[in-house]
């Protein structure tokens, strides 16, 4: 399986630390040449790889690091999705519900990817947690998962409990999904909840 986070910013790069503690190879891609960061990536890990889109495009599973209104144009640098597994880390806050056709914000996303199976999830915490070590007093901090495919929610439990944090499945994207997505001015009830699960 090999991975790649779109976005090399706050969250990112809050990603990436996680990559890296755990020696599980992603690439990292924004809209510029890779030189330009690739300071920044070696300081994070041996790792992490910086890329071009296209390439780090190639990957079984992209982390979507991007803000909300970048989605399209990362959906339109492929010109299909099949096979691949996109995990969505962003919040639509403050983006006006009629915009979306009253949808959950991931289900709009969705369909800019098509042929892809979405996951939402890692976008209730904010980037200093995620840099942080998740094994927290015993146990460990919990990352929401949600998705219309069962399987997709599956993968990314396991590369959850590979980067050592605890996965909390909530269900489709218009069920429990919405519990961790921002709608208009609001926040998703489990938005900033930083919980830990202790087995
Ligand atoms: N900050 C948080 O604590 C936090 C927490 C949870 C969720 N989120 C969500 O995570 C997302 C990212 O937030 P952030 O704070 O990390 O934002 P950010 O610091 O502004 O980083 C955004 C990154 O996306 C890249 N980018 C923009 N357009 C792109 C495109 N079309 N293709 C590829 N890369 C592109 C930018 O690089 P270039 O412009 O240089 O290409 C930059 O590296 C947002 O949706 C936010 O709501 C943030």
């Amino acid at each position: 399986m090999s991975y790649a986070i779109i976005g090399f910013g706050n969250i990112g790069q809050a990603l990436a630390k996680a990559f890296a503690r755990k020696g599980i190879e992603v690439s990292v891609a924004t809209t510029r040449d890779p030189e330009s960061f690739a300071a920044d990536a070696a300081a994070i890990g041996p790792t992490i790889i910086p890329r071009t889109l296209a390439e780090a495009l190639k990957a079984d599973v992209v982390f979507l690091a991007v803000r909300f209104e970048a989605h399209p144009e990362v959906a339109k640098a492929l010109p299909a999705w099949d096979g691949k597994t996109i995990v969505d880390v962003t919040n639509a806050y403050g983006v006006p519900p009629e915009d979306l056709g009253g949808q959950p914000s991931s289900k709009f996303m969705a369909q800019a990817f098509a042929g892809g199976r979405l996951v939402k999830g890692f976008n209730h915490l904010g980037a200093a947690s995620i840099a942080q070590d998740p094994a927290v007093q015993g146990g460990r901090r919990v990352v929401f998962l949600a998705s219309d495919d069962e399987g997709a929610t599956a993968e990314i439990g396991r590369l959850v409990e590979n980067l050592g944090f605890s996965p909390v499945e909530l269900g489709g994207l218009s069920e429990g999904g919405l519990l961790v997505q921002a709608r208009g001015k609001s926040w998703g009830q489990l938005i900033f909840k930083d919980l830990v699960k202790f087995d």
